[in-house]
């Protein structure tokens, strides 16, 4: 295995909760992210997933370093970065870039693309000598299948696709070596959404890029990543490759999470096991003691409610030879296969969401398909 280019140890993030005016007394804490572990291997997609709220943002924003640990390690070829400031800091933030979920809001409206693309090279100028930037931003358009004419239009002037090309064209600019992508495709129409996938895809490509992708689609995550983790309340419960995960799941929870995604399939989807959760996700300033997922899962015992599960190799697994030995956060781990015979891999496009929130594992609607579309290069245009 190739070596990790990101490592992510115990990362956590806690908001204080205070109480009153003039003494202001913390009273709780927020438990966004609670104790983080995984590695990003050098040109691997990595995929988050998790129901709104389990603290895939703030794990992204710790990543490019928008947002400081409460505690824990990132390190970065092995250099824990989560302390540094001034100069090594912003050499090693050129390299860990973001591309944000909302191409609606998250480009300023009063700038030309040319300069939203090329405000990084305001803060990193070596990047880019003054005299080459424009045309540098002009190959960045056409990088992402936009028209490099288009340079001195404003946002508005683009459809939502477009504008996530800009976004990512942006991402791009510093040649960074990793990006962390935070929900890229879910304001998107489902037919757009594909297109952007396979942009991501293609220039990982082209400029071996190593990607963390996060969403909340399985569908979406299956097709873009080599391994997945998912998270719940702030942790990651369960990791693997992606057919580690989405056909050989060991984790209750996971096993809750996918029985809730569409299946394409009549015949399998007849034959597909539902697992509906009961009772509320439970708040992040009220973590439960022992397991986390011990209020939602149906086969919680005492010893959940007792010891923390571990996210590691389950012991009593590590005698079954194949896919289902990997990390999975569960005392009584064991595979459950709830899509029959295993599941293809999606084209892309699906809107297989992460179960409702209120403790059901919803019924999403049909998997959307539309995988055609540029895929970067050559000044086309997306349409959407
Ligand atoms: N600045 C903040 N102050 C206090 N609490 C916060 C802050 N940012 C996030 N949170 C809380 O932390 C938890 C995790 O939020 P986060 O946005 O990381 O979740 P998410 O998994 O990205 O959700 P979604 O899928 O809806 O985007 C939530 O309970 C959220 O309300
Ligand atoms: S440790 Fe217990 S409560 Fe947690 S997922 Fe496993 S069986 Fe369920
Ligand atoms: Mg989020």
């Amino acid at each position: 295995m190739a070596e990790a280019i990101l490592e992510v140890r115990g990362l956590v993030k806690h908001y204080p909760l205070t109480k009153g005016i003039l003494f202001r007394k913390q009273i709780g804490a927020v438990k966004a992210v609670d104790g983080v572990d995984l590695d990003l291997t050098a040109g691997e997609t990595l995929g988050i997933v998790g129901e709104s709220g389990c603290g895939k943002s703030t794990l992204a924003r710790m990543l490019v370093h928008l947002e400081r640990p409460t505690a824990g390690a990132i390190r970065y070829k092995g250099e824990d970065i989560t302390r540094l400031s001034g100069r090594a800091l912003k050499a090693v933030r050129r390299n860990i870039q973001m591309v944000f979920q909302d191409p609606y809001t998250s480009l300023n409206p009063r700038m030309t693309v040319g300069d939203i693309i090329g405000e990084p090279f305001e803060i990193h100028p070596e990047a880019a000598p003054k005299g080459s930037r424009r045309s540098r931003v002009q190959e960045l358009l056409d990088v992402v299948g936009l028209n490099p004419e288009y340079i001195n239009r404003y946002p508005h002037q683009f459809s939502g696709g477009q504008r996530q090309r800009i976004g990512i064209a942006r991402g791009l600019a510093l040649q960074p070596e990793i990006i962390v992508a935070d929900e890229p495709v879910s304001a998107l129409d489902v037919s757009v959404q594909a297109q952007v996938v396979n942009l991501l895809d293609a220039l990982q490509s082209e400029f071996s890029l190593s990607y963390v992708f996060i969403a909340h689609d399985l569908s979406i995550v299956r097709h873009i990543s080599d391994r997945v983790g998912v998270m719940y309340l702030g942790r990651v419960v369960e990791i693997g490759k992606d057919a580690e995960i989405y056909d050989h799941p060991t984790h209750p929870y996971t096993q809750a999470l996918l029985s809730a995604v569409p299946v394409p399939d009549p015949e399998a989807r007849e034959h597909r096991e539902r697992i509906i959760l009961t009772g509320d996700v439970p708040s992040p300033t009220d973590i439960p003691s022992g397991c986390r997922f011990r209020t939602r899962c149906w086969k919680a015992q005492e010893r959940c409610a007792q010891e923390v599960p571990l996210l590691a190799v389950p012991a009593h697994l590590t005698v079954v030879p194949g896919p289902v030995q990997h990390p999975s956060a569960c005392h009584f781990a064991e595979e459950r296969h709830v899509v029959p015979g295993g599941q293809e891999e999606p084209t892309g496009g699906g809107t297989g969401g992460t179960g409702a929130s209120g403790g059901q594992a919803a019924e999403g609607g049909d998997s959307g398909d539309g995988t055609e579309g540029g895929t970067g290069g050559g000044g086309g245009l997306a349409p959407g």
